[in-house]
């Protein structure tokens, strides 16, 4: 067998077809292309669903995982900026990647159950699901509606959005050999902070989304579930949360000067720093319950 045809039959076997006792090569070979960048991030064939995929972080995530190959179903309850995303990402993809988009407001559990059943009947298995959404919280005059209103999409809809995915999130590692279903939630670095930064309510949400994610990790792995629940928390990052709003092209901006003297990065974080820790966490297979900090140093100089 030729080099390319091995690595293409190889790449081909760990992303498409069901494990045999055949498929377990041991030459020098398999173990020497196994560990080449090309496998060992290969996400061909791997069905996303990203929520609040059409702006800031969410939509950074989309693009990282449909440029290399996935097919990243967006959620969010504006129609019009997910078919912009759609239109503006979703074609001449190097890798076979799409970006679809689905409109609902998934702090509905008639929502979820509608996108489940949407995304069931579409696909045989769901690869990652990305609990991205989520929502800020103002000032010290809040009320109990105001924290209800943050709990909402930061807590509580990845706790309902996870349960109702982990019957298609489990077959991914019936389908795939050496693969399991991976849930990245996307906490904050302000849910480890010793600050209340303004609003304790996000604070305190983003705090629990972390420990959401280490208790839904637990039981998914006691009840014998193929499936992986990892959280990031980054810092600042550019979307509509952060600043003013997005462009047409549904991306956010923050000026690089703005952070040079107020974090140990000298800058807001980028597309490529949520992006590697992204495809990090949906490839590594053995990595299970934990929160991954992508903060530029901002809780060095903040604290604990
Ligand atoms: N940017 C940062 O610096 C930063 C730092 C740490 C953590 N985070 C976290 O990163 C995540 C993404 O936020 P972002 O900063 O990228 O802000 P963003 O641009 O405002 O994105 C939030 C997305 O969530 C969607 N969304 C909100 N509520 C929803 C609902 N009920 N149903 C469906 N979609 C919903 C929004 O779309 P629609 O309005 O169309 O529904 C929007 O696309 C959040 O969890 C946030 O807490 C952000």
């Amino acid at each position: 067998m030729s080099s390319k045809a091995g690595i293409n039959g190889l790449l081909n076997l760990r992303s498409s077809s069901p494990a045999t006792e055949s498929d377990v090569l041991t030459s020098e070979f398999y173990h020497t292309h196994l560990m080449i960048c090309n496998a060992l991030f290969n996400l061909k064939g791997r069905v996303a669903l990203v929520t609040g995929g059409g702006s800031g972080i969410g939509l950074m995530i989309t693009q990282a995982l449909a440029v290399n190959g996935a097919k990243v179903y967006i959620v969010g309850r504006s129609e019009e900026k997910l078919e912009r995303v759609a239109q503006t990402y979703g074609k001449d993809q190097v890798n076979d990647g799409e970006i679809i988009p689905i409109t609902a407001d998934i702090i509905d559990k008639k929502e979820i159950a509608r996108l489940y059943k949407e995304i069931s009947e579409r696909e045989k298995c769901l690869c990652i699901l990305v609990n991205n959404a989520g929502t800020s919280g103002e000032t010290f005059e809040s009320s109990f509606d105001d924290w209800e209103r943050v709990y909402r999409p930061n807590v509580g809809q990845i706790f309902f959005l996870t349960t109702a995915f982990l019957p298609l999130l489990q077959k991914s590692a019936d389908i795939y050999s050496d693969y399991s279903g991976t849930v990245i939630n996307i906490a904050s670095v302000s849910g480890l902070l010793k600050t209340a930064q303004h609003h304790f309510q996000y604070n305190t949400s983003k705090a629990a989304a972390i420990h959401l994610t280490r208790i839904l990790a637990n039981e998914v792995a006691s009840n014998r579930f193929k499936i992986r629940v990892n959280s990031i928390s980054p810092g600042v990052f550019p979307s509509e949360m952060t600043t003013e709003g997005s462009g047409e092209d549904q991306r956010s901006y923050i000026p690089k000067d703005q952070y040079a003297d107020k974090l140990p990065a000298g800058r807001p974080g980028k597309d490529e720093d949520i992006a590697r820790a992204v495809i990090f966490l949906v490839v590594e297979q053995y990595i299970k319950g934990q929160n991954l900090v992508i903060d530029g140093g901002y809780s060095l100089v903040a604290g604990y």
